[in-house]
């Protein structure tokens, strides 16, 4: 708990009028306003000089700025759910609490991952690209054909919120759905989702014909889509992406793509954001989005209402109710 009710709080990125209104009215807070992501200078002088930062993705929370943190600083209020981008053994060690802002972008990620689950096997961006290049010539029976979604197989790795939020929205269009998790769900949930064990991440990639990657960033999941599982694939299956770059290895991908050894992709997170390997961009089965699985305006509000919760909780002596702890993943 602080010593003050009014803690020192940086913000590292310009957040939603109503957030920022409300954390003025609550803290003393600084925000970085410079639109670019703050320097290593800018979070050096964050965690030495206040009780609470409140970084985002953009921000690289590691052993070494940890290290430079004051005594004052308690708290390391995550804006945005995956915190990949932190040291937590590091912050641990150093007794700094981490939150995040779970469950509020749930839904807006499931619809991101469902709509590419439609436009990878549709062709939807490279249709649209054609039109807007001028370069459409006219309607022909075997123009732009791809895959129907209806009866193919949606793997899912991954099956927390955002996993099981996709489910119920590939239901309905008929996909079949079989899942990959850290731990099996109890049979009942299974049954209400409509989804089947795959009891291997091997098993799910060659039984996918789209493969939705929807597991947190971690030692164990970085790379696990490598050369070696993409070789078990389907020619003609998918990948989507919209947890975190570094699960993939982009070369091994890359190749896959140029090869033909599988149909095509579906990202809106890379390895090295915001740097996009430039061979996508010759490669049409691909749509490259920016990272922006949660940005909606009610997404982001909700998310900074969480940042807010936990702090608040935090000042007044109680549990945040996202703390994140380590292994639970
Ligand atoms: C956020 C995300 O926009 O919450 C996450 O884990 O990947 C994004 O949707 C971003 O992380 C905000 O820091």
């Amino acid at each position: 708990m602080p010593d003050k009710a009014r803690p020192k709080v940086y913000v590292t990125r310009e957040l939603t009028d109503p957030v920022m209104q409300r954390m003025a009215e609550l803290f003393d807070v600084t925000i970085n306003l410079t639109g670019q992501a703050a320097t290593g200078q800018d979070l050096i002088a964050a965690v030495q000089g206040y009780d609470v930062i409140v970084p985002t993705i953009t921000d690289r929370i590691d052993a070494d700025l940890i290290a430079h943190a004051g005594d004052g600083l308690k708290l390391i209020a995550n804006f945005g759910a995956g915190v990949d981008h932190i040291d937590l053994d590091a912050a641990k060690a150093k007794g700094l609490l981490v939150t995040n802002t779970p469950g509020v972008l749930t839904e807006d990620t499931a619809d991101m991952a469902m709509a590419m689950i439609l436009a990878v096997p549709r062709r939807f961006a490279e249709g649209e690209q054609i039109v807007r290049a001028g370069k459409w010539t006219g309607w022909k029976p075997g123009d732009m054909l791809g895959h129907r979604i209806g009866g193919k197989t949606l793997g899912i790795f991954g099956m927390g919120r955002i996993g099981r939020a996709i489910a119920a929205r590939a239901r309905p269009f008929g996909l079949n759905l079989v899942y990959h998790n850290r731990h099996r769900l109890p049979e009942a949930v299974e049954a209400e989702l409509g989804v089947t064990w795959a009891d291997s991440i091997e098993a799910l990639a060659a039984a996918s014909d789209i493969f939705s990657i929807n597991c947190p960033h971690n030692a164990a999941t970085h790379h696990i889509v490598n050369a070696a599982l993409i070789e078990r694939m389907k020619p003609t299956a998918a990948i989507i992406n919209t947890a975190r770059g570094e699960i993939i290895d982009e070369e091994a991908l890359i190749a896959a793509l140029q090869s033909g050894r599988i149909a095509g992709a579906g990202l809106d997170v890379y390895h090295n954001e915001p740097h996009v390997d430039p061979r996508f961009f010759t490669l049409p089965n691909v749509v490259l989005l920016p990272h922006m699985g949660s940005a909606t305006y009610e997404g982001r509000d909700a998310m900074g209402e969480k940042v807010i919760t936990n702090i608040r909780a935090w000042v007044d002596g109680h549990r945040p109710p996202d703390m994140v702890i380590i292994g639970w993943d």
